[in-house]
């Protein structure tokens, strides 16, 4: 992982999914969340328009680490590169995609879920991974038990994190940061509120304040 993205992440560890089918809401979306103190984003490649979106974001906000979610492939992996990307997360460990990332410098967070699947992610060099999906996975208490193993990894729990079990994830020494779409609700979306993604952005940092104190 970069430095500069670590450090971000310490001082505000939530990478909200940035989710959409067409461009302009995404930057009115990724504008919100920026606006709330968010400054990671995770757009992921999950609609048509998905790659326009990332090119997008990234092209409008320089300053923010905007990265590419739900990368599946090398041939992904270098397509959301070429469209700006400044790291990968992915939902599973694709040994191909990590390699594209390490060989353009860039972090890549890919998904592991047993130790197993982190045995072999340590054994390629990451030690910064997301546990996919977090909820389902054991939550908290999966990623406390892995970490007693693999002491030197940092963990981003996606998949059922929300502003109501964000405190318990937090709390867990080895979490880097949480992912996840709450930040960024469809309704909110398709409504144009995206002041209350602004609003569920600073709700989260205040709650991350706290668990950190
Ligand atoms: C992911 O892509 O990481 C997850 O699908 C996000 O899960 P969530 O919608 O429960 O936050």
């Amino acid at each position: 992982m970069s430095d500069k993205l670590i450090s971000t992440l310490r001082h505000a560890p939530v990478v909200p999914l940035v989710q959409s089918d067409d461009p302009k809401t995404a930057l009115k979306i990724s504008e919100a969340l920026i606006a709330g103190g968010l400054n990671v984003l995770e757009v992921v490649l999950r609609t048509d328009a998905a790659l326009d979106c990332l090119e997008a974001i990234a092209k409008e906000f320089p300053e923010a680490h905007v990265g590419a979610g739900t990368v599946l492939s090398a041939a992904q992996s270098q397509e959301v590169i070429r469209r700006g990307a400044t790291f990968i997360v992915a939902p599973g460990l694709d040994p191909a995609s990590v390699k594209v990332a390490n060989d353009a410098g860039l972090p890549i967070l890919p998904g592991v879920s047993t130790a197993t699947e982190l045995t072999t992610a340590w054994n390629m060099g990451l030690r910064t991974v997301k546990l996919f999906p977090a909820a389902l996975s054991g939550g908290p208490k999966m990623i406390k038990a892995l970490s007693s193993v693999f002491r030197d990894v940092e963990f981003m729990p996606t998949g059922g994190v929300s502003a109501a079990n964000l405190p318990d994830y937090l709390a867990v020494p080895s979490v880097l940061a949480c992912g996840g779409s709450w930040l960024t609700p469809a309704g909110a979306i398709e409504a144009g509120d995206f002041n209350a993604i602004t609003t569920l952005a600073k709700e989260a940092l205040s709650i991350a304040a706290q668990a950190r104190a």
